[in-house]
């Protein structure tokens, strides 16, 4: 399996690791096929800005690498915004992940959704996520893989 150059790097030196004090919303989701867990919290301001956003991932190279640049991208974005991030817009970022891992990138964004809509429940405003399929504690995102090898897990 061939990673990008970014990839590689993000893996190795993953950016924004750990936990943020007092965050505004936090989101934790795991990929029951694998058992990877993926914990984000954010920093909002006034105007739903997400100003900070760290993240502790127990899984593969590409959640972990997928969990870093989220959090790079999101910094600075509206909170609309951020929620439209898709494991698509993730790996492209990323220079491509191979198709036994776009999966992994689901971990990252969706972990970012329950962040934002834990920030909008606490103000007891309205989710805006719409459906966070790794909270469904059934979801088995190799399903949405139509390519894969099972050599490559
Ligand atoms: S997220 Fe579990 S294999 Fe990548």
């Amino acid at each position: 399996m061939i990673y990008s150059d970014k990839v590689m790097d993000h893996f190795n030196n993953p950016r924004n690791v750990g936990v943020i004090e007092g965050a505004d919303g936090v989101g934790e989701v795991g990929n029951i096929s694998c058992g990877d867990i993926m914990k984000i919290s954010i920093k909002v301001d006034d105007n739903d800005v997400i100003e900070d956003a760290k993240f502790q991932t127990l899984g593969c190279g590409a959640a972990i690498a997928t969990s870093s640049i989220v959090t790079e991208l999101i910094k600075g974005k509206k909170l609309e915004d951020a929620v439209k991030l898709s494991k698509q817009d993730v790996a492209d970022e990323l220079g491509g992940l191979p198709s036994a891992k776009m999966h992994c990138s689901v971990l990252a964004t969706d972990g970012l959704k329950v962040a934002v809509d834990d920030y909008l429940a606490k103000q007891g405003r309205e989710p805006i996520s719409g459906e966070i399929k790794s909270a469904d504690p059934n979801f088995d995102p190799h399903e949405e893989d139509d390519h894969h090898d099972k050599d490559d897990y």
